[in-house]
This record gives C-alpha cells, structure tokens and sequence, in this order.
C-alpha cells in the first residue's frame, strides 16, 4: 500500500472512531446523593463480607460513577490491616445491570483467618473491610451476633455500632427484614428525619436497588459490615409485608404482578448483600464452624411457604399441604440435621418455632398466625424428627417479633424439650412499649410467661442484639439492648444471659 493511502485509511477510520463514541450518559440520581461522604467517592456504600467458609468469602462493594459505563474494580485481601501485605488481588467489571454492585468470592484463603479488603476505581479507594473465614474441623470457640428488623424510618442503629465495636465475633447473622418496603410513615413511628427512599413502597427493580443504596449509606449499617463478615436471610419486608410463595398482605392488584416484585425483590438483594450467587437464587444454605457449629439457615418466605389462613377454626389451618420451608427444603433441613457432625445445630429461623399462647393478649386469634403456630403441620413434622432421630443440642434463633424471647421448645405431646429457641430484639422496629404504655406491656409479659410455662424469658420493650458464645461444653447466650433508638447514643446494658450446657435441653 502507498504511503498516501495508508494515510487515508488511517484518517477515515479515526473519523468513522470519532463518529461511533457514544455521549455521555450522566449516572441518574435516585435521591440518595445527599447521603453521599464525598470523601469516600466513589464507593459511597462502603464495603461488606459474607457467606465465609474455610478458604473463601464474599468481598462486596458498589461503586458510583458521575457517567453510565463499564467500569473495572480492583480488589486486594492483605493479612494486614493497613494492606501492605497484599495476598491477593484481580479485577472485576460491573455496570448498570447490577446496579454497580461488586461482589468476588475470593479463593484459597487460610482457614480461621483475619483478613483486610480494599477496592479501587476511578482514582478512588474504597474503606478497607475486615473479614474472617472459619474454622476447618476443630472445635475452636464460635461467637455470633443475632440480629433483625432493621427499619431505618424506626431509629438509629445504636445497635449496629455497638456490635462493629466488638473484636471477637465470627460473623453477624441477620435473619431478615434487613430494609422495609413502606412509604414513608408507612409502618409505625417515623417521626425522625430517616424518612424513606424512593418516597413510595417500594415494587419496582430501581424502588429496591435505591431502597438498599439508602440503607447502606447510614454509617452505623457501613461501620457494622466493614467490620464483621455477614451471613443473612430474608423475611418479608425484603419484598412486602407478610409475603409467601404467591402472594403477601401488602400487595395489592394496583403493585402489579407479583411474581414479576417477588423476582425484583431477589435481584436487589442478591445485588446489595454479601450473599454468595447460585442459579436458582435460593438462600437456605449451610455455614460450617468447624466442629463446633452448624449453622442452618431456613427460607421460610419465598422458596415454599404457601397460602396463609386468617383463623385457626378455619377448615385448611391444619392441612397437610399448607408448608414453611415445602417438600424439597424440608427434605434438605433434616439431612443437614442428621449429617452434621457439629456440637451445636444454630438453626437461622425467621419466625417463632415454639407454640405461643397469645389469646389474653387481645390479637383476636390464640397464636400468631405468621409464625410456625400458624403452620402446625410441618412444624410437628420437624419437632417429631427432632425426638425421634435424637437431634441434640439444636438452638434455634428467631427474629419478627422485634422482642426478646428464650423458649425451651417443647415436643408436640408437651412432655418433653427438644431444643433451645433464642429470639432476638429488633435492631430498630417497633416494639410494644412504642404502641402502648409500658405498664400494660409489663403486664403482657406477665400474661404470657403464666400461659406458656416453657417460655422463659420474654422482654417486649428493649431493642438490641443477641449474642451467642458457643464452645465444645456449652452455649452463652447474652441480650444486649441499647438505651434509645431517636437519637445517637453508644450506651448499651447486658439485659439477660443463659448458659445452655451440652446435652441439656435447658436454660440455666
Ligand atoms: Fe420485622
């Protein structure tokens, strides 16, 4: 080819370049921005960790840019806090179809190790996180935080803050209504200026992803995670008020279709969780602490809770057919059971397990209908697995109720315990004292330890976490509540502690 043409050609193409560079597309604004830290930019949403096993875990961020592309994130694990000794690093590319979010399922880590995360984008540095993966086959101490109910519009999270301050946790479970889906002053007391985002309930893709984006710009929820890995499961409000496999109270025909939220609502929450992806979008899983703890983590929304009842008179209230966890989970939960080889079986519930008289309590029905009293079938089902395999050391834990609660299960004929039942406070939902005075809510408690001899604790008012402390010869279990909810505060109280020892179905 002569000089003169390349020439030519070279310079047609460079126009013809020029000519096919899209514009500019500036990142739309959900209305979170005024939450942005600019000095974290761009990874305004910090960073998260989750789902560790022996040698991996899930390392999360988002980043935000001012422009729609394609934009790679660099990410490092140092042993170090301060990332001078990088181990590993690589590079991912996220985009708009995930909302920007970054999660890696980093490989070949050691096992019970203290590890450092860092990302990098567009000349920026996100907060360096700190995560731990667990224990291979010893018997080595496991500590858990449990917490719930999160609703931003119902307080500060105290309560997260406190936790992120603790050093000897393995990780932090949350078992569900991780966000809320109201409008704002949808759902109880939101009289504070935490007002929710998008300014609707929320039904579409963008109404969620904006929802979490929200979420986790408080820097107590960033603080929480960048400290802590998380092992998390939904309840309802991931998606709508009282929600099961094909339906839920709070959504009505003018949402739209239902199944088209209920696959939004999943998509947001794999994107924004440090969840590790599969194809089925299933949650139920296994975490394993080496020998000590098995960890079950239950579905008991979406993989195959079925039609809910209004009345225990009403005629399918006891019907076969009308399922929590469904057939193929079921199946799956007492093969965990029976196969584990842990001392303790830490069973990650939604709602309460054990029967619960509430009749004198004014709720116009004997038991709580959304909680397993209202699944009697498949909930005899797992308590007569339990006795009769021999399942020990089982403790359950539950969340829902935004209250405190330590049940010893009992078994379906009453005459004997079959597991440990810890529930946990809300981090911030409402609870009964911000309904009622708190005399009458003393007064409840009262009805309710003299109707259900096999509960042994139960406190109504307080907000906060639990704390489980698990070794070879027994589990602690502690309360922890913070002092308020409307405004700042780092002060905490140990509110109740039982001791479970190992064989004994007993609070101590
Ligand atoms: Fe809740």
């Amino acid at each position: 080819m002569n000089s003169k043409l390349f020439f030519l050609l070279c310079a047609l193409s460079f126009f013809m370049a020029c000519a096919e560079q899209k514009p500019l597309i500036p990142l739309s604004d959900d209305g979170t921005s005024v939450f942005y830290d600019q000095a974290k930019k761009p990874f305004y949403h910090g960073v998260a960790s989750g789902d560790p096993l022996t040698s991996s875990v899930i390392i999360w961020t988002r980043v935000t840019p001012d422009n729609v592309s394609d934009i790679p994130v660099k990410w490092n694990i140092s042993t170090n806090a301060n990332m001078s000794n990088t181990i590993k690093s690589g590079t991912i590319t996220t985009n708009a179809t995930r909302d920007y979010t970054v999660k890696v399922d980093v490989q070949d880590l050691a096992a019970n190790t203290t590890y450092y995360y860092q990302f990098e984008a567009l000349n920026g540095q996100s907060i360096i996180g700190r995560t731990k993966t667990t224990a291979a086959d010893d018997k080595s101490p496991v500590k858990l935080a449990v917490v719930s109910c999160s609703n931003y519009e119902a307080g500060y999270y105290n309560a997260f803050a406190r936790i992120a301050e603790k050093d000897d946790l393995n990780a932090v479970v949350h078992l569900g209504d991780y966000i809320y889906e109201y409008q704002p002053g949808g759902y109880g007391d939101s009289s504070l200026d935490r007002k929710h985002l998008p300014a609707r309930e929320i039904t579409s893709l963008s109404d969620y992803r904006t929802r979490y984006a929200q979420y986790r710009l408080d820097k107590d929820f960033q603080k929480v995670h960048q400290m802590h890995p998380f092992i998390t499961i939904w309840d309802d409000h991931e998606v709508a008020n009282n929600v099961y496999k094909a339906g839920a109270q709070n959504h009505q025909p003018e949402d739209g279709d239902f199944m088209t939220r209920k696959e939004v609502a999943k998509q947001a929450y794999f994107e924004w969780l440090p969840v590790r992806d599969n194809a089925t979008k299933d949650i139920y899983r296994t975490v394993k602490f080496g020998n000590t703890v098995d960890l079950i983590m239950l579905d008991e929304r979406l993989a195959g809770r079925t039609y809910p009842v209004d009345s225990v008179s009403q005629s399918e209230f006891q019907a076969a057919d009308r399922t929590m966890l469904g057939a193929e989970q079921l199946a799956w939960f007492k093969n965990e059971l029976t196969t584990s080889d842990a001392t303790w079986k830490v069973i990650g519930n939604q709602v309460i397990f054990s029967p619960c008289d509430i009749s004198d309590l004014g709720f116009g029905s004997p038991v709580n209908l959304d909680a397993w009293d209202g699944y009697p079938y498949e909930r005899n089902q797992i308590s007569q697995f339990l006795a009769n395999e021999k399942i020990e050391n089982v403790i359950i834990t539950a969340g829902d109720t935004h209250s405190s609660w330590a049940f010893e299960v009992p078994s379906e004929d009453r005459k004997s315990t079959i597991a440990i039942e810890i529930g946990t406070p809300s981090i911030t939902s409402a609870n009964s004292d911000e309904r009622t005075a708190v005399e009458e809510v003393l007064q409840a408690e009262k009805v309710l330890s003299a109707k259900n001899p096999h509960l042994k604790y139960t406190d109504l008012r307080n907000h906060g976490y639990v704390v489980l402390s698990l070794t070879e010869a027994e589990t602690m279990v502690e309360w922890y509540y913070v002092d308020k909810l409307n405004a700042p505060s780092d002060k905490e109280v140990l509110g109740k502690k039982y001791v479970v020892k190992n064989g004994v179905n007993q609070l101590q």
